[in-house]
Order: structure tokens, then sequence, then C-alpha cells
């Protein structure tokens, strides 16, 4: 098997990624919370990672920020990740987690949440986001996930939603 390789994503891999997404996804997967979350806020580039195995991309991760709650704070909301069906169970949906969290951690961001399957992400250290005060409209509780990058750090609590960029001064990177 070829050596796996992480490394950010960058503007050409574009269409494998939606090449990637519509087949793991589904064509109507801007449907999803998740896509109205992420609305008007591209991926943080520096925490988004392809997957590449002999310079082909077999998985992809992105991050983009996030609104909790009414009063101004920011988290992250890790997503989509997805690993082409045929290389599935080898680690590398892992791998492209772990990368992506790391650089988050690195960027200085607190809080982490994500919409997706309780059972493959618990295991990976992930916990109710609704024992955090934290919810996504329209899905179950049991799907919505939270990690803390920091300890003792209790993240915002209120709906999560999209992030609204600041008109002027820019985005200061860090989490609130
Ligand atoms: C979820 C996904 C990214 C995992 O990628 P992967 O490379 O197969 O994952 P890994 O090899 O790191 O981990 C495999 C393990 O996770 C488990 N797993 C994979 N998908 C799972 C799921 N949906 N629910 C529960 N467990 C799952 C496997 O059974 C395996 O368990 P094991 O190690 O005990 O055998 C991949 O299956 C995928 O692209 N799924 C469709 C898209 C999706 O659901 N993305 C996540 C929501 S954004």
């Amino acid at each position: 098997m070829c050596p796996l390789q992480i490394s950010p994503l960058e503007f050409a891999d574009r269409p494998a990624v939606e090449a990637l997404l519509d087949l793991v996804f589904g064509r109507d997967r801007r449907d999803r919370s998740s896509y109205h979350l992420r609305a008007g806020n591209p991926p943080r580039p520096e925490l988004s990672f392809a997957a590449r195995m002999d310079g082909r991309l077999v998985g992809s991760v992105q991050q983009t920020p996030v609104a909790v709650g009414d009063k101004g704070s920011r988290a992250l909301l890790l997503g989509p990740l997805a690993v082409e069906p045929a290389l599935r169970g080898q680690g590398i949906g892992r791998a492209l987690l772990r990368h992506s969290l790391d650089a988050a951690r690195a960027a200085g961001w607190l809080h982490v949440f994500l919409v997706g399957e309780r059972d493959y992400y618990a295991p990976l250290g992930f916990g109710p986001a609704a024992a955090a005060g934290v919810r996504v409209a329209g899905e179950p509780a049991d799907r919505v996930h939270h990690m803390a990058l920091a300890p003792d750090i209790p993240p915002p609590c209120g709906e999560l939603g999209p992030w609204l960029q600041p008109r002027s001064g820019g985005d200061t990177g860090a989490a609130r």
C-alpha cells in the first residue's frame, strides 16, 4: 500500500474534494444542517487537510468558524470529514481528524463541534454537545458533539449558527 500523506488542502484540490463529498454525502449534501452553519464562511485553510496516496486525494477534512449562542462567541465546526469508500478502515479518517484538531489547538481555538455519528466520534474524544448546553437546530442531540481543546475552559452555550464576519477590523483568529 502507498504511504499516506497528510498535507494542507490547496485551491487546486477543490474539484477532487467536491467530487469526494458528492460521492460520500450525496449531491443534496448542501441541505444538511452543517452546511447551513457554514453558510457565508469559507473553511479555514490552515485547519483543512487532504489525505493523499501516491499524490491522489483520498480523504479530506475542513473546519469553519461558527457562532455559539447570541453573545458573539465563536468556535469551530469540524467537517465535512470524508474518506474514499474503498480505503476506509485503515485509519485515514482518524489521521485527518487528529491533524486538523492539532492545528486548531496550535492556532488557539478552544472548542470544536461537529454533527455526525456518535459511535465514530465518541471513542476519539468527543462528548455530547448537549452536556455543554450546545445544540444545532434540526439535529437530534445525539448527533452533535463537542471537544474542548484546552483544559478547564467550559464552552459557551446556546445554539450554533453561522459566524457573521465583523464588518471591519478583520478576524482575530483566536477562539472566544
Ligand atoms: C467516517 C469516515 C470519515 C471514517 O473514515 P475511516 O478512514 O474509515 O476511519 P478510520 O479508519 O480512522 O476508523 C475506522 C473505524 O471507525 C469505525 N467507523 C467508521 N465509520 C463509522 C460510523 N459512521 N459509525 C461508527 N463507526 C464508524 C469503523 O468501524 C472502524 O472501527 P475499528 O477501528 O474499531 O475497526 C468514513 O467512514 C466516511 O467518509 N464516512 C462517510 C462520511 C461521514 O460520515 N463523515 C463523518 C461525518 S462529517
